[in-house]
């Protein structure tokens, strides 16, 4: 097959919700469709259980699964599909944004009794600022829920979207009699009291033939009438090309549990989903279909087996093909390197391949080269932008607490920070070292791996800190400036990149500052244009 025509067969996305909406159901069910998987079951939730904080057994355990599960590809209809895995624990939540730098579009799941949550709010906002492509997918139609309209404005409310429904359930909870397809007009009827089954897929080109009346009965189909005229009336006609803009998204309600409208999801998908878009580097927009190979790291994972001190560097393919032993150009380093045994993702199983295309993801084995964000090429120098630090929310003193293993303590540190588990900070006034997390999780399974993988111990020390800020300012000269960092020594650190951060300890005196230094920009990320 040519070049293009693997390009244009691909389709990278992520499953983004709040956790225990579906998201692990419903990449099961699209497995199921694509024949990745033979049974319900198969795919593992990579999720923490709630008090499972102290467990860590399970924290490994967690990380065993998260590797298997973190590219999932299969093929359906000819379409190369890979789902890219975004954990849904909220103290993970910075895992979840670098790998969205990763995919082409996303499928929003949500829960139809919850409405939209927390989590979602925040992953959407993410997406919303990148118009990444965007379909919501209203799930647990089978259980009594929101009202379809007043779930479609929260939507709408809270998430900011533009939507237009493609499928319209017909009635609710334990009237819920199955689902009108908008996109392609017919319905599915959802058979018996437990309405577990899907009884038949049925063409309906005109809603308004008495057919409808002997399938649902006379009263649920005047209503279904009532309700697709409002949704004619209010919400846009479906245009493809908004939706590939980030401008319109289309929503699909159904179950995944019980597989309805997980199939339409899927067909929909397939038919709109972006192929591999182009990607902005810093000295470019490069495009999928350019000849010469390049790709950027968007996730480290340390490598399960103790014996190994090996790590897998997940990369994101954005133009040209990958090929195995082949040199490439690590733009960092500045050298180049060959990689003799890359991993290809199928379903839950890994295997070398030797070519890969845009929208791929290959893993490649790394003895401590790679850091998130770098980039590879054939040759040129460019990098990759979009992967950003976000200010931290739990900050910690580390200490050493075996004075004879301080330098496994530091590798330790170092590569952890590189695979983007928690980020690092040294004060400017002693040199002291800071661990920032978004979550407090996040400290033991530092205190773990250290110990496990490489024989060091660390306690912790809190540190009050509200928001690290990256500062920015156009004169390091300037008077204000200067006074800036005589006065605030003590809140000044440098990140790992060695730009300057102000550690500020409360929202008011991050105010006061902004107010005294004008001039001085505070970022709560750390690229700002
Ligand atoms: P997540 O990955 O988004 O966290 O959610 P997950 O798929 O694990 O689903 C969370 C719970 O919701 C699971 O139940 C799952 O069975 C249930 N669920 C998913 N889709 C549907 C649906 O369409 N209808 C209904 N009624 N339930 C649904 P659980 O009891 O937490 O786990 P399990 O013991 O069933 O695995």
């Amino acid at each position: 097959m040519s070049f293009i025509k693997e390009i244009a067969r691909r389709r990278t996305f992520g499953i983004i919700s709040h956790p225990d909406a579906g998201k692990t159901t419903l990449t099961e069910k699209l497995l199921l469709f694509g024949g990745a998987i033979q049974e319900a079951g198969a795919v593992k939730s990579n999720k923490i259980k709630k008090g499972a904080t102290s467990d860590f057994m399970e924290i490994e355990r967690q990380r065993g699964i998260s590797v298997a599960t973190s590219v999932l590809a299969f093929e359906y209809n000819g379409i190369k599909i890979n789902i890219l895995d975004t954990p849904g624990h909220k103290d993970f939540a910075e895992d979840t944004f670098r790998t969205l730098t990763a995919v082409d579009s996303v499928i929003v799941v949500i829960d139809v009794a919850k409405g939209v949550e927390e989590q979602t709010e925040k992953l959407v906002e993410v997406c919303r600022m990148r118009n990444i492509p965007m379909i919501v997918f209203i799930n647990k139609l089978d259980r009594e829920g929101k009202d379809a309209f007043d779930l479609l404005d929260e939507i709408e409310q809270k998430l900011g979207l533009t939507i237009t429904p493609l499928s319209f359930p017909i009635g609710m909870g334990y009237d819920f009699k199955g689902i009108y397809n908008i996109w392609e007009r017919n319905i599915n009827l959802f058979s018996g009291d437990s309405r577990k089954n899907i009884e038949e897929t049925i063409k309906i080109s005109d809603l308004g033939s008495s057919e409808l009346n002997k399938l649902v009965g006379d009263k649920a189909s005047e209503t279904l009438r009532e309700e697709l005229e409002l949704v004619h009336g209010v919400y846009p006609d479906f245009d493809k090309d908004e939706y590939l803009h980030g401008k319109l998204q289309p929503v699909f309600f159904g179950s995944a549990l019980n597989n309805f409208g997980v199939r339409e999801l899927l067909d929909c998908f397939v038919e709109i989903a972006p192929k591999p878009r182009p990607k902005q580097s810093e000295e470019r927009l490069v495009k999928a279909d350019e000849k010469d190979f390049t790709g950027f790291v968007f996730k480290i994972h340390a490598n399960m087996d103790p014996n190994h001190r090996d790590r897998l560097a997940f990369v994101k393919i954005v133009s040209g093909q990958f090929k195995r032993n082949t040199p490439y150009l690590h733009v960092r380093h500045g050298k180049k390197l060959k990689f003799s045994s890359p991993n290809a993702f199928f379903a839950e199983k890994k295997e070398i391949v030797d070519v890969s295309y845009p929208g791929d993801i290959v893993g490649l084995h790394d003895t401590g080269n790679f850091k998130i964000g770098d980039t590879l090429t054939e040759g040129e120098t460019i990098n990759y932008k979009g992967i950003p630090n976000f200010s931290p929310e739990h900050f910690r003193y580390i200490n050493n607490a075996d004075p004879l293993k301080s330098k496994q303590l530091f590798k330790g540190i170092d590569q952890l920070m590189d695979e983007g588990v928690a980020q690092l900070f040294t004060l400017e006034l002693n040199g002291r070292k800071v661990i920032g997390t978004v979550g407090a999780l996040q400290y033991e399974v530092i205190q773990y791996r250290l110990e496990h993988e490489y024989g060091a111990k660390c306690t912790y020390e809190n540190l009050n800190v509200h928001k690290a800020c990256w500062v920015e300012t156009q004169d390091e000269r300037s008077e204000e400036y200067q006074e800036f960092l005589r006065v605030k020594q003590r809140y000044l650190a440098k990140d790992k990149q060695g730009q300057l951060v102000f550690l500020a300890d409360s929202a008011f005196s991050l105010q006061m500052t902004q107010q005294k230094y004008p001039k001085i920009k505070f970022h709560f990320t750390s690229e700002f244009d």
